[in-house]
């Protein structure tokens, strides 16, 4: 494996038991992510695509085998330890953009700023300035039922920026979306990514995949070889 991976997954495992059953949600999967780099990880429905994703935020761990982000090992810190770090280095999209309704824009972007108190004094610029970065800027002061979905997945987007976390997640969050809006996010993804961010976004969507800089099918829990 290379040197310089900023995500590591190896051998790992992630196995759900029901009754006698064992339905192996990923089966025994190495994968190397570097910085700056704009993964897709494409496949079906059920193919193990979000437990991917959660166990890079650690908001899953495996049954066996490791996962790394950037020199730590995520699958065996603690919850405590967890979230503080995921505070830090990871924003997350989903296809659901899980807006606080009864605030504006500006408000849902600065919410994980006031989980982390570092940034205190420049909060409300700070969230003005990831509204910049996904073209929201003017949209600030309304609410997300006055937005469009993709303005919504936007402020989505904005508020996982909220800290500045190298990493960026997105699973699925053009699912919602119709092609246009959500080519219009994948390509904002793109522009994040030249901008600095590591990208790994989950879609079933081979077309969407192509702007990313590498396409990772997966398939019943494995990683399919290239060809
Ligand atoms: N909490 C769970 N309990 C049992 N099975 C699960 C659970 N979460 C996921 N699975 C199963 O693991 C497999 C992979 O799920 P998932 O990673 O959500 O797939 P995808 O995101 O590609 O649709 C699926 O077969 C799913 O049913
Ligand atoms: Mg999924």
């Amino acid at each position: 494996m290379t040197q310089d991976a900023l995500i590591r997954f190896e051998n790992v495992t992630r196995v759900y038991t029901m009754g006698q059953r064992k339905l192996f949600a990923l089966r025994e999967v190495s994968l190397d992510v570097r910085a700056g780099e704009f993964v897709a990880i494409v496949g079906p429905s059920g193919s193990g695509k979000s437990t991917l994703l959660n166990l890079i935020s650690g908001i899953d761990k495996p049954d066996t085998g490791r996962v790394w982000v950037d020199a730590r090992e995520v699958s065996a810190m603690g919850e405590n330890a967890l979230a503080k770090w995921r505070g830090e280095k990871i924003g997350i999209v989903f296809q659901f953009f899980q807006l606080l309704p009864t605030l504006t824009a500006l408000e849902n972007v600065m919410l994980p700023m006031e989980l982390r108190d570092t940034f205190s004094n420049h909060r409300r610029e700070r969230a003005q300035t990831a509204l910049e970065q996904v073209g929201l800027a003017e949209r600030a002061t309304q609410l997300p039922s006055e937005l469009s979905g993709g303005e919504q997945q936007r402020v989505a987007l904005a508020r996982a920026l909220a800290n500045d976390p190298p990493i960026l997640l997105a699973d699925e969050p053009t699912g919602n979306l119709d092609t246009a809006t959500g080519a219009r996010v994948v390509e904002l993804l793109g522009e994040l990514n030249r901008a600095g961010k590591t990208i790994v976004l989950v879609t079933h969507e081979e077309t969407l995949a192509r702007a990313a800089s590498r396409i990772v099918h997966v398939r019943d829990g494995r990683i399919e070889e290239p060809e």
